[in-house]
């Protein structure tokens, strides 16, 4: 049997890794405390149930890709009191099977390498989604490291014009997965400034925007002419909703035809009730906030145990995630290594690239009270 050399050439995803040695600890009968993948375990609010169990119907047919026009709706307005942008639901927002697909495929949608522009620029550390995408769609994938000086923002005044003329993508997180650090909205404003410039697509991937501790993150889509910045976000986390799978793309809308004319031929629409579901949920801030006040409990929790013992965060401001210096002396898998031995996982940095090494992530998913179990069990392991 043959199979795709990109796939052949790939190692195991991450956190297939991180599940296996989890695995193995647990059968020694080690209690598992695990920070390692950023999926929520919070129940999700009873009003966005509710919504899913009234609109299961007696048939559910196939969803269509462009997805209910009241969704698109939704979404639209939740941008414009989220960010002041107002959008057009028809023609500037798609619903996504949760975020990850559409990030996935969307070099597959836009890239034409026969153009000169085959490039798709990923930052590193990163979610490693985006070069996996770039890959599969043959382009040429270019790093730009995420440095602590530089506040974990690419340098975009380091990139040399034979790049800016090849690339096609430009992919970027904030609030920031892995770091945890957050862009300025003069950092966005740059960014779709050079897109212009250089004809590329800015991608904002922004899953984390609505975990935030001090004032709410600034969009990509705030830029002064947003024309070539396509957002994609997510209820996963801003709703604990990861298993509903269901978030969106919102982009000018030569983009959202693009998008609009592809995905019939994926099928990866969200079904119809949880699109309603969907649609409680972008309406309601209550939950929201709720969840914010969590994740800043449990934040709380780390950082006085980290600072008690003496170990350095950076980036770290929002999301659930906290980046974490690794031990002098000790590599961030040795260090992972050794909170495992304690049932403590957490993600090496070295997983999300090369320029990860020397930190670990902690992903601030068990319970507010296994986080309490977990900092008294670590106080006497760090
Ligand atoms: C940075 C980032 N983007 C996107 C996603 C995708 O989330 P979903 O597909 O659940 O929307 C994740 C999930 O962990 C993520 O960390």
């Amino acid at each position: 049997m043959h199979v795709s050399p990109v796939l052949a050439a790939q190692t195991t995803y991450p956190f297939v890794r991180i599940e296996e040695a989890k695995r193995r600890k647990a059968a020694e009968g080690v209690r598992i405390f695990d920070f390692g993948m950023g999926d929520p375990r919070e129940p999700t609010d009873p009003l966005i149930k509710r919504a899913l169990v009234n609109a299961l119907d007696e048939a559910t047919g196939y969803p269509a890709a462009v997805g209910l026009p009241e969704l698109r709706v939704a979404v639209a307005e939740w941008c414009e009191r989220r960010f002041g942008v107002r959008l057009d639901p028809e023609r500037e927002v798609i619903p996504t099977y949760g975020s990850k697909e559409a990030i996935f495929l969307f070099a597959q949608v836009v890239l034409d390498a026969s153009s000169g522009k085959d490039v798709v620029v990923i930052p590193e550390p990163a979610y490693p989604v985006y070069e996996r995408g770039a890959l599969f769609a043959a382009a040429d994938v270019h790093t730009l490291p995420l440095l602590a000086e530089h506040g974990f923002l690419p340098d975009l005044e380091a990139v040399d014009d034979e790049t800016w003329s090849r690339t096609a993508i430009f992919w970027v997180c904030y609030p920031n997965n892995p770091t945890g650090a957050v862009a300025p909205a003069a950092f966005h404003e740059r960014l779709a400034e050079l897109s212009l410039e250089h004809d590329f697509l800015v991608c904002s991937d922004e899953a984390y925007s609505e975990l935030w501790f001090d004032q709410p993150p600034a969009s990509a889509l705030q830029a002064a002419d947003r024309t070539n910045v396509v957002v994609f976000n997510t209820l996963s986390k801003r709703s604990s909703m990861t298993g509903y799978r269901c978030g969106f793309v919102a982009a000018d809308a030569r983009v959202i035809e693009s998008l609009r004319k592809f995905r019939p031929s994926v099928g990866t629409a969200p079904q119809v009730f949880v699109q309603r579901a969907a649609i409680a949920a972008w309406r309601d801030e209550e939950h929201v906030e709720r969840n914010r006040a969590l994740y800043a409990r449990k934040r709380a929790l780390f950082l006085d145990l980290f600072e008690r013992k003496g170990l350095a965060l950076a980036g770290s401001e929002a999301t659930m995630y906290l980046w974490v210096e690794a031990p002098e002396g000790e590599t961030s898998e040795r260090f992972a290594e050794r909170l495992l031995a304690h049932g403590v996982v957490v993600a090496p940095g070295s997983f999300f690239g090369a320029a990860g090494e020397g930190y670990v992530r902690f992903a601030l998913v068990p319970t507010e009270e296994e986080c309490a179990e977990a900092t008294a069990l670590l106080e006497d392991v760090l």
